[in-house]
Order: structure tokens, then C-alpha cells, then sequence
């Protein structure tokens, strides 16, 4: 029976926390999680789950995952704990470490996170900052890995904001050396830093290419990915992201272009007719709800190893 890997690093702040080998044993054991080829009991350890913006994916992936692996998750919600009043991070993460074995945080600031994880004993998981969404991105390409087996042969190109989702795919993508396009309107291209840092880690520089054309970088992909045009918190900028971003829907006319097998990823929620049609989320190309349902297992696999 496959077994977890410690990882290196302790923490899963970032997509580049983790090696090429490491995603690629976190996939495996994700792969045989679903396959219900292992089973894994971590004897009631504690996820503790902070969550400073909505979620319902993320949270209920985790929670599902800990309930399988025989450990348990509590919900300190920001409103009910003294995490809302303001209590600083450096003090709850000192305290939480004495109760809970492993924490994952969504909110605004990575720099939170970051703080976060520097006071505490016990591994910290990035559940989403502005930054990145690095459990996302382990399940997008354990679908990815699931459709066309060899990540080599990939063309993956993200259509939308330059944002948390696609800094996570760019470097994850970096790691396993996948060819990423990003198409994104002018002023929402993704942060320098992370460009650089993709760009430190693949051997061939040609391989991540950011444009403003999405029907020039759909032409040929073998994976046409989207996300909303307004994240959590920039709702009083969605008036202007809605006419910024006009031209980036994933629509039948983008999904011509690509290869004739080419599938769909969003890793939801969606705005249905913004940033993807209905008929592209609905179609045969679709694979995002099995998408969805590949964060219950990538996390299954990835708690597996910080706890082992
Ligand atoms: N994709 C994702 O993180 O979804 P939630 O916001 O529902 O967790
Ligand atoms: N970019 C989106 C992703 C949600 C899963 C957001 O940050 O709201």
C-alpha cells in the first residue's frame, strides 16, 4: 500500500512550498484515496479551519477529508472566536498550536498567512489568500493528470484576472514543467513576482506566455481554464471588472479554437454567462464538477503527508 511522505517544508503556503516529486506523490495518493485503493487513520488529530471570506468547496473538502482520515476538523469562525475582535495573529497561533495539530486559513493578506505560520508549531495550509490557492491548483492538476496522463503534453490556458487561482496554476505548472498561457485584459496580467519566480523554475522560459488575446492563447490548448472576473472582496469593483473583462468569456467561439479534446476547468463558484457560458460549463468538455470533487482528495492526500 502506497504510504505519505513527510514533506520538506512544514507549511503549504504557496504552490512553491512543494517539489515537482512532491505534487506528483501528493497526486498519487489523491488517485488512490479515490480509488479507494488506501486507507489512512490518523488516530483523531485536529484540523483547526480559520476562514475570514466564504467557502464552501474548500471548508467541506477538508472536512470530509479529516472525517476519512479518521481525525476531526472545528470551524473557528472569525464572528464567534476572538480571532473577529482582533486578537493578534501571533497569540492565536501560539495558543491553537497546543489544541489543534494542523490549521488551514483562508483570508485577504498573504502576508497573514505568512505571519501565521511563523508562530505556529503545528503545519499551516493555504485554504486561499489574494495571492494564491495552492490546494486549488493540486486538484486541477490531478484532473488534468486524469485526462492526459503525461503533464508534458499539456497546453493549459487560464482566460481570466491574473489573480490568487492563477498564480497557484502558473507555479504549480512551473513545477511540473506543463505549458501555461495566461489571457487576461490589460492592468490584470499576474504579479510580477510570481512570473519571475515560474519562470526561475522552468527550464524552458517559453513555456509560460501571458497575453491580452484570449482566442490567440486558446488556439490549440488542451485545457481551457476560468475563474470569476470579481474575487471575494472586489465586489464594489464589479461594474468595471464586468466591462474590463468583455471578450474573456470561455464561450463556444473559444472553445472552437482550442483542440477538439480539450476540457473545461473553473474552480467555482461561477457567475454562469460571465466568465463562462452556461452551455461551456454544461457541456461534454466540462470536467469541473469532477474538478470539484478532486479537492476531497488531494487533500486527503496532502493532510496525509504534513501529518505523517
Ligand atoms: N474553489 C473554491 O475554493 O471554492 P470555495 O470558495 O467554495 O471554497
Ligand atoms: N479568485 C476567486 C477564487 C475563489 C475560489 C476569489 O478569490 O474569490
Amino acid at each position: 500500500m502506497l504510504k505519505p511522505n513527510k514533506l520538506a517544508k512544514k507549511n503549504f503556503l504557496s504552490s512553491l512550498d512543494l517539489s515537482a516529486n512532491e505534487v506528483l506523490h501528493i497526486l498519487e495518493l489523491a488517485s488512490n484515496f479515490k480509488n479507494k485503493k488506501i486507507n489512512i487513520d490518523l488516530n483523531n488529530k485536529v484540523l483547526g479551519l480559520i476562514f475570514d471570506k466564504s467557502s464552501t468547496r474548500t471548508r467541506v473538502s477538508f472536512q470530509v477529508a479529516m472525517t476519512r482520515l479518521g481525525g476531526t476538523t472545528i470551524d473557528l469562525n472569525p464572528t464567534t472566536s476572538q480571532i473577529g475582535r482582533g486578537e493578534p495573529i501571533k497569540d492565536t497561533a501560539r495558543v491553537l498550536s497546543r489544541y489543534c495539530d494542523v490549521i488551514a486559513i483562508r483570508t485577504f493578506d498573504h502576508s497573514d498567512l505568512e505571519e501565521y505560520a511563523k508562530w505556529s508549531t503545528k503545519p499551516v495550509i493555504n485554504a486561499l489568500t489574494d495571492l494564491e490557492h495552492p490546494c486549488q491548483a493540486l486538484a486541477d492538476f490531478l484532473t488534468i493528470h486524469e485526462e492526459f496522463i503525461d503533464f508534458k503534453d499539456v497546453v493549459l490556458t487560464f482566460i481570466g484576472d491574473g489573480n490568487n487561482v492563477a498564480h497557484s496554476l502558473i507555479l504549480c505548472g512551473a513545477l511540473l514543467g506543463i505549458e501555461v498561457r495566461i489571457a487576461c485584459p490589460k492592468g490584470y496580467e499576474p504579479n510580477p513576482f510570481v512570473i519571475k519566480k515560474a519562470r526561475e523554475i522552468y527550464k524552458d522560459d517559453n513555456l509560460l506566455k501571458i497575453s491580452n488575446d484570449p482566442h490567440a492563447a486558446a488556439k490549440g490548448s488542451n485545457v481551457l481554464y476560468t475563474d470569476v472576473w470579481s474575487s471575494m472582496g472586489e465586489e464594489n469593483q464589479k461594474k468595471k471588472k464586468d466591462t474590463d473583462f468583455n471578450g474573456f468569456t470561455i464561450d463556444s467561439d473559444l472553445v472552437a479554437n482550442a483542440d477538439k479534446d480539450a476540457i473545461i476547468l473553473h474552480c467555482l463558484p461561477a457567475y454562469r454567462n460571465k466568465e463562462i457560458t452556461d452551455a461551456a460549463m454544461e457541456s461534454e468538455n466540462s470536467r469541473i464538477f469532477q474538478q470539484a470533487e478532486n479537492r476531497l482528495h488531494v487533500q486527503q492526500g496532502l493532510l496525509a503527508c504534513l501529518l505523517s
